[in-house]
C-alpha cells in the first residue's frame, strides 16, 4: 500500500510538511509506503485551458516542461492522496491549485482515472482561513468519486513560523489519527500492506 502526500507551501519543511509527516508516523507503523512531494521551489503553472487532456485522454496534462505529470504518475501509483497546504488569504496556495486545477481536469477527462482511491485534506494557518483552505482541497477528491477520510477533527493546524504548529498538541493528535483511519481502511479494502 502506498501513499503520497503533496505539501503545497512555499516553504520547504515547514508546518504543512511537518503535519504531513506525522500523518507517516502512522502510516509507516502500519507498514504502509509514504512519500511526501513538496512543491516548494519546483516549477509549476496553473492550467491553460487548452482542453488537449479532452482530446487526448492519455492520463497526462499537455504542458510537460513542469513537475505536474510526475505528480500525476505518483497519484495514478498511490492508493490514496494527500493534499496539504498553508493557509495563504484564507485559502490554499497557489502552488497546490495549480496542482488541483491540472491533475483534477486530466482526472475528469480520463474517466475519473483517480476514483476509489483514499483522499484527505490537511491545512495550517497562523490564525485564521484554514477551514475555507480545506474546503478548498476537498472539493478535488469529491468530484472525482475518492473515498474522503476523516479524523477526529478537522485536519487544520494553527502555527505562524516554521515548526510552530508542533505546539498545537491537539492538530498533532489529529493527524496521528488520521494516519490510523487512512490505515485501517486501506486495509479493510485491500488487505494486510
Ligand atoms: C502569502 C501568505 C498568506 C498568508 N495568509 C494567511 C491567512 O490568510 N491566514 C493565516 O492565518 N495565516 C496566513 N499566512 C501564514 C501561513 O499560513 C502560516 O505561516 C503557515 O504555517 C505556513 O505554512 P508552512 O510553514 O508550511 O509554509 C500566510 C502566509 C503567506 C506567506
Amino acid at each position: 500500500m502506498r501513499v503520497v502526500a503533496f505539501s503545497g507551501s512555499a516553504r520547504k519543511d515547514g508546518n504543512t510538511a511537518r503535519m504531513v509527516r506525522e500523518v507517516f508516523t502512522e502510516l509507516d507503523k502500519a507498514g504502509v509506503e509514504t512519500e511526501l512531494v513538496q512543491l516548494a521551489g519546483k516549477e509549476i503553472r496553473g492550467c491553460q485551458a487548452c482542453y488537449l487532456c479532452k482530446k487526448n485522454k492519455d492520463q497526462r496534462c499537455s504542458v510537460t516542461d513542469d513537475i505536474v505529470n510526475e505528480c500525476i504518475e505518483k497519484m495514478l501509483g498511490a492508493d490514496a492522496i494527500l493534499l496539504a497546504s498553508p493557509t495563504y488569504f484564507a485559502d490554499v496556495s497557489t502552488e497546490i491549485k495549480a496542482l488541483i486545477d491540472r491533475a483534477g481536469m486530466v482526472s475528469r477527462m480520463n474517466d475519473d482515472m483517480l476514483r476509489r482511491k483514499l483522499g484527505a485534506a490537511i491545512s495550517v494557518a497562523r490564525r485564521g482561513g484554514s477551514i475555507h483552505a480545506f474546503d478548498s482541497l476537498n472539493h478535488f477528491f469529491l468530484i472525482g468519486q475518492m473515498i474522503v477520510v476523516g479524523s477526529s477533527y478537522w485536519n487544520i493546524g494553527f502555527g505562524g513560523d516554521k515548526g510552530e504548529v508542533e505546539k498545537d498538541e491537539e492538530a498533532m493528535s489529529v493527524m496521528r489519527t488520521l494516519g490510523i483511519n487512512i490505515a485501517w481502511l486501506l486495509e479493510q479494502i485491500h488487505g494486510s500492506s
